[in-house]
């Protein structure tokens, strides 16, 4: 039997839209092969995963190394070497005073944990989290999303969450015309009519994604994260970035946050956390941090000895290369060819992100800005065919997601950025 077969008899994969899959075999760099020896270039990560390069020789040795030594002890109950240095590498990395580290293994873990953490701290119970948000997907993380797609089927959810509007000029929520300098941020306000008109005086956290991802690679405006976090400290209500897909370097900074000037108070990271090897982690200032008790948390697998030495040799490869002063050169590039494109292309609504997180947003009516979600669906499935592998996001799937391992080559961006102006083309004249 073939893995098309195996994969249709034995594994769950009706949550997936299917188009013909890749079978995916190996990668260098930003190359993925698939196992006849088709070449794609990625442009995707893995859901942006893989931001040190697909076969990264000195992190798959430095793993390598570990393994020899040890794989598994559990990191809570034993202590382990790989476990203390990535801990201390992750405050050195992190803005203002982040110091300790709880070790997970996936982004909806970190999320989980660090409302935990939010709720043992505060001694409060509920929460604020923005619209059009994706937080994971086990029972509390889908609960703080705020996309009805991903929701669908699993209700009822956890109560206590109330939703502010998304900060997305583009398609401003408040009516105001996507000028930031107009409207005062008036989205940011409205985080304090949330808080005091929707909780019950029992807020212990907002969540947010600095560079929002699956909700279709949205950056909130310059200054709304502070005047965000200005109405938290008065309201007595913790700051938790969700970096898990806005981290590592990703966005041109390590974290997505230091865009903003702004410092959580804990931040949740996975993802391009070790270059696809699973972890997950949260990060906090030692004052809440210590608010656990005996008892509070832990995770059999968090920690994971191999993973966290996969981590610290990314993390050394990303200082060494600078791959988040590449994500920003090279993203600037790509807004600025894709902008160019916008001029004569009615089919793109809007370009934005940071550093490599780019979004295209598709609309089928310039008047209307109707969602153009069949094109989306029309231009990832021609990338595809034409060996480029790109992503699609928004809650209505109608923005091309660009979020390539960060070392790929200017030569392989200026082939996605023109197999992408060919899909939309043959998409116009369908
Ligand atoms: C912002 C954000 N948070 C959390 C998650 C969940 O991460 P995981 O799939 O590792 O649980 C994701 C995954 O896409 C994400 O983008």
């Amino acid at each position: 039997m073939g893995v098309k077969e195996q994969y249709r008899d034995y594994v769950m994969t009706g949550f997936v839209k299917r188009v013909e899959p890749v079978v995916a075999d190996h990668g260098d760099g930003a190359l993925l092969y698939d196992v006849d020896g088709t070449e794609y270039v990625d442009s995707f990560a893995g859901i942006s995963v893989t931001n040190a390069g697909h076969g990264n020789r000195k992190i798959i040795e430095a793993a390598k190394a570990q393994a020899d030594k040890l794989v598994h002890a559990c990191s809570y109950v034993y202590f382990v070497e790989t476990v203390g240095e990535l801990a201390e590498k992750l405050a050195e990395i992190t803005p203002g005073d982040l110091q300790k580290t709880f070790f997970c293994n996936s982004g909806a873990e970190a999320n989980e944990g660090a409302m935990r953490l939010a709720k043992r701290f505060t001694g409060k119970m509920e929460l604020v989290a923005l619209e059009s948000s994706f937080h994971g997907r086990t029972y509390a993380t889908l609960s703080i999303t705020g996309n009805s797609g991903r929701k669908m089927g699993g209700s009822p959810y956890m109560p206590g969450v109330a939703f502010a509007p998304t900060p997305y000029c583009y398609r401003c929520p408040l009516g105001h015309d996507g000028d930031p300098e107009k409207c005062g941020i008036a989205c940011a306000e409205r985080v304090m009519e949330v808080i005091r008109l929707h909780l019950s005086g029992s807020g212990c956290a907002f969540i947010a994604e600095p560079v929002m991802g699956e909700g279709g690679i949205i950056a909130p405006p310059d200054g709304y994260f502070k005047a965000v976090k200005k109405i938290l400290e008065n309201e007595g209500v913790l700051f938790i970035a969700d970096e898990v897909q806005s981290g590592f370097g990703r966005t041109g900074k390590f974290f997505a946050i230091e865009h903003y000037g702004v410092v959580p108070d804990i931040i949740t990271m996975a993802k391009g956390i070790a270059d696809g090897w699973p972890l997950g982690a949260f990060i906090s200032r030692a004052e809440i941090a210590d608010s656990f008790q005996p008892g509070d948390h832990l995770s059999t697998f968090g920690g994971n000895p191999v993973s966290c030495a996969a981590a610290i040799a990314n993390i050394a490869f990303h200082q060494e290369e600078d791959l988040a002063g590449n994500a920003l050169r090279k993203g600037a590039k790509v807004q600025e060819a894709l902008k160019e494109l916008a001029k004569t292309q009615p089919l793109i609504g809007d370009v934005r992100g940071k550093g490599l997180m780019i979004g295209v947003e598709l609309i089928a009516d310039p008047q209307t800005k109707s969602y153009g979600t069949a094109a989306a669906g029309f231009v990832r499935e021609y990338c595809l065919q034409h060996n480029v592998l790109i992503g699609v996001g928004g809650n209505f799937g109608n923005v091309l997601r660009l979020q390539p391992p960060l070392v790929i080559t200017e030569q392989q961006l200026e082939t996605v950025v023109s197999t992408v102006a060919d899909g939309l083309k043959a998409f116009a004249a369908r």
